[in-house]
């Protein structure tokens, strides 16, 4: 007779990751059963704690029904089994989603008064706080000290967004959507939890530029945005203060970052510029175009009644990676460009990807080979990466989200010869 009492559905569900979802008391716990489901959905396995602030805004039997465990919130419930102790022990990932101020001050001060500050004491996997209140309680000195002291220690603590709070008030303080808040739990899954830049500031672009020649028509490129949201979203799981400047992405926004939206060449140039100021790193993924139109008519332009086109006269816009990388405003700053390249008869894809890179002075270039239009649009990509020491590494092909992972290992190699702020 066998001994081995694992049945092969046991053994399955031992592989699925372990979430932990902590639920703390704020109106936003009814987005938290959203992302309950986009877990379960995704094959992990969740066990929901919720505090009991969070069961007057939500019921048990939501959580319940949801994840298919029961659900406790003290620490006296299915005592044999020591729940709090095991619970945060085992977990691959504990994600508090809302984080309330009072949630964050328990965990920042180590109390331990209920299952869900116990799981945080006990948990030694990544910890993510998504917090949502009231833009005056995000502000105030000691809510921004408690998360200040849950950063350094290692947690990723993701910005509240803005917009509609409560009642008719706006500002900063709102959840961010489930959608994003998964998509960065993900990615705190996927590597680790390596909070390896906190403490960082980065500004990533992404998207394709515009300049119009008329109120309605525009020149413009094939650059969706996804390569540097990716990018974005990696930095942020990773535990850095991101502005992402996206230029005419459509895409929603990341969870936890700080988004600018700029249209042309000109106001992306603006924006990058400012965010760069003392930055850590700076990543070049959006498409700027090269030329705009020397004027932009203010009328729609019409066609002429001889059939003749118009001629459209164009100038250089501002290479916003060579200012950058020529004018560093950190010491150390690591500065990183994209380059599209088909090859031609003056050079192969390398070749020009490595006169490119020093023509803009950057320190990393992220080389896609477009010939036949691959990457544009699509979810994966395959890359090289150039180092201006010479360094040269080849990703193969894979999520944007895989390569965003490796851009940003290079990155904080490099970093790391740097003290963080
Ligand atoms: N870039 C920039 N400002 C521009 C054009 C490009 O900052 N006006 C950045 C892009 O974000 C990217 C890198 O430069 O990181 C490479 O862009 P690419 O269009 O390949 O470079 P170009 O200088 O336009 O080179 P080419 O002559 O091959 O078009």
């Amino acid at each position: 007779m066998s001994t081995n009492s694992t049945t092969p559905a046991a053994a399955l569900d031992e592989r699925r990751p372990k979430v932990v979802l902590g639920v703390a008391g704020g109106i936003a716990a009814y987005k938290a059963a959203e992302l309950l489901r986009r877990f379960t959905e995704s094959g992990h396995d969740v066990t929901v704690v919720p505090t009991a602030a969070a069961l007057e805004f939500v019921g048990a039997p939501t959580w319940a029904a949801l994840s298919g465990k029961e659900i406790a919130t003290g620490v006296f419930e299915n005592i044999t089994e020591v729940p709090h102790v095991r619970i945060g022990q085992q977990a691959d990932l504990v994600v508090v989603a809302p984080a309330t101020a009072n949630t964050l001050a328990r965990a920042a001060h180590g109390l331990a008064e209920d299952l869900l500050s116990n799981v945080l004491l006990t948990a030694r996997c990544p910890v993510v706080f998504a917090p949502a209140m009231h833009t005056e309680m995000w502000e105030h000195p000691a809510t921004q000290a408690n998360v200040a002291t849950l950063r350094e220690r290692g947690n990723i603590v993701i910005e509240p967004a803005e917009g509609r709070l409560t009642g008719k008030d706006t500002g900063k303080g709102r959840l961010p959507e489930p959608a994003e808040i998964f998509e960065l739990a993900r990615a705190v899954l996927a590597h680790g939890g390596r909070a390896d830049l906190v403490g960082r500031r980065v500004v990533v672009s992404a998207g394709g530029t515009r300049e119009y020649l008329d109120p309605v028509r525009y020149l413009g490129n094939r650059s969706s945005g996804l390569q540097g949201y990716a990018i974005a979203r990696a930095a942020a799981a990773r535990g850095a203060e991101v502005t992402l400047v996206a230029a005419n992405v459509t895409l929603p926004d990341p969870a936890g970052l700080k988004v600018v939206r700029v249209g042309t060449t000109a106001e992306l140039r603006d924006a990058v510029v400012s965010a760069a100021e003392g930055a850590d790193a700076v990543v070049m993924a959006a498409a700027p175009a090269d030329f705009r139109p020397t004027g932009v008519s203010e009328a729609k332009i019409k066609k002429a009644a001889d059939g003749s086109a118009p001629t459209i006269e164009l100038m250089q816009n501002p290479d916003i990676l060579a200012e950058i990388s020529h004018h560093r405003t950190k010491p150390g700053q690591v500065v990183v460009g994209f380059a599209a390249e088909t090859g031609d008869e003056t050079g192969s894809v390398i070749e020009l990807a490595t006169a490119k890179l020093k023509r803009k002075g950057c320190d990393l270039l992220v080389v896609n080979d477009v010939s036949g239009g691959a990457v544009f649009g699509s979810e994966v990509n395959k890359a090289v990466i150039l180092g201006a020491d010479g360094g040269h590494v080849d990703v193969a092909e894979g999520a944007k989200s895989a390569l965003a992972e490796v851009i940003w290992d290079q990155i904080s190699l490099r970093l790391d010869e740097q003290p963080a702020n």
